[in-house]
């Protein structure tokens, strides 16, 4: 009995020596691309690092503004921006009460440009509400078969790109906002390049880390296939 035991737990560190030695041995399948990790961002939660903060930092980080070495103060991070904010508490928030001001000249970012989209503001006020945290999920949706406009590309322009390229005053007085005037950015070679970060491009979004691999791809795949209003 005795021996039975110390043979079968022989046996079962043996067992799991061999697994482990076998996983550790693996070849890296994905080579030089970084993994496509799921989707794992949860529906209800508002994460700050995919949904707040890219627009926050293209609507306000513009030069002159609230950029670092502007005016007042930065806005550029997540200590800048929860510096601006009480956790829990959205209508007390000195952050949310300045996007939602009624005076166009009062409201940031302040007129002439386009205040933020309600859609955004109810955003902001729900990851405040929800503790303001420096929170972050993968929200790729690395789907490579069928890239679309309407569910891959536009949403990404929207959330990484419009904050400085729309308006009526629009970064390197270039507008990103519809279907049209992506494209005819596309076709003059300088929208691939920037967001590749490619040497002799303007790297965009600018002030911001490079948008990830799984959603840089699908653009390529999309202009490979024609730039379809799909
Ligand atoms: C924080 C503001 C900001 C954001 C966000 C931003 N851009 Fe720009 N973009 C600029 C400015 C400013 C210029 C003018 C060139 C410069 O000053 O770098 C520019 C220029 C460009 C150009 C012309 C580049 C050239 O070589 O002339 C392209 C294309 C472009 N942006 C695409 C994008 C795309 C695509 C995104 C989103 C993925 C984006 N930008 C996000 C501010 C921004």
């Amino acid at each position: 009995m005795r021996v039975t035991l110390k043979t079968l737990i022989l046996a079962c560190t043996m067992g799991v020596l061999l697994i482990s030695s076998a996983c550790r041995h693996e070849p890296d399948i994905i080579g030089a691309n970084p993994p496509i990790l799921p989707n794992n961002c949860n529906q209800d939660t508002v994460y700050f690092r995919t949904e707040i903060l890219p627009l926050l930092v293209s609507s306000c980080a513009v030069t002159g503004c609230h950029d670092v070495g502007g005016e007042s103060f930065t806005i550029s991070d997540y200590a800048s921006i929860v510096d601006k904010v009480k956790p829990g508490k959205a209508s007390k928030s000195e952050l949310y009460k300045i996007i939602n001001r009624s005076i166009p000249e009062l409201r940031m970012p302040p007129a002439p440009r386009q205040p933020l989209s309600q859609a955004y503001i109810a955003k902001v006020e729900k990851w405040i509400n929800q503790g303001a945290i420096n929170n972050e999920c993968n929200d790729d949706n690395c789907d490579t078969l069928a890239v679309s406009f309407s569910s891959h590309i536009f949403p990404v322009v929207q959330n990484y790109c419009q904050g400085c390229h729309s308006g009526n005053a629009p970064s390197g007085d270039l507008k990103l906002t519809n279907y049209g005037e992506i494209v005819n950015s596309i076709s003059t070679g300088k929208f691939l390049g920037s967001i590749q970060h490619l040497s002799g491009y303007k790297a965009m979004p600018k002030n911001s880390d490079k948008l990830s691999y799984c959603k840089i791809r699908q653009f390529e795949l999309w202009i490979d296939a024609g730039t379809p209003e799909n």
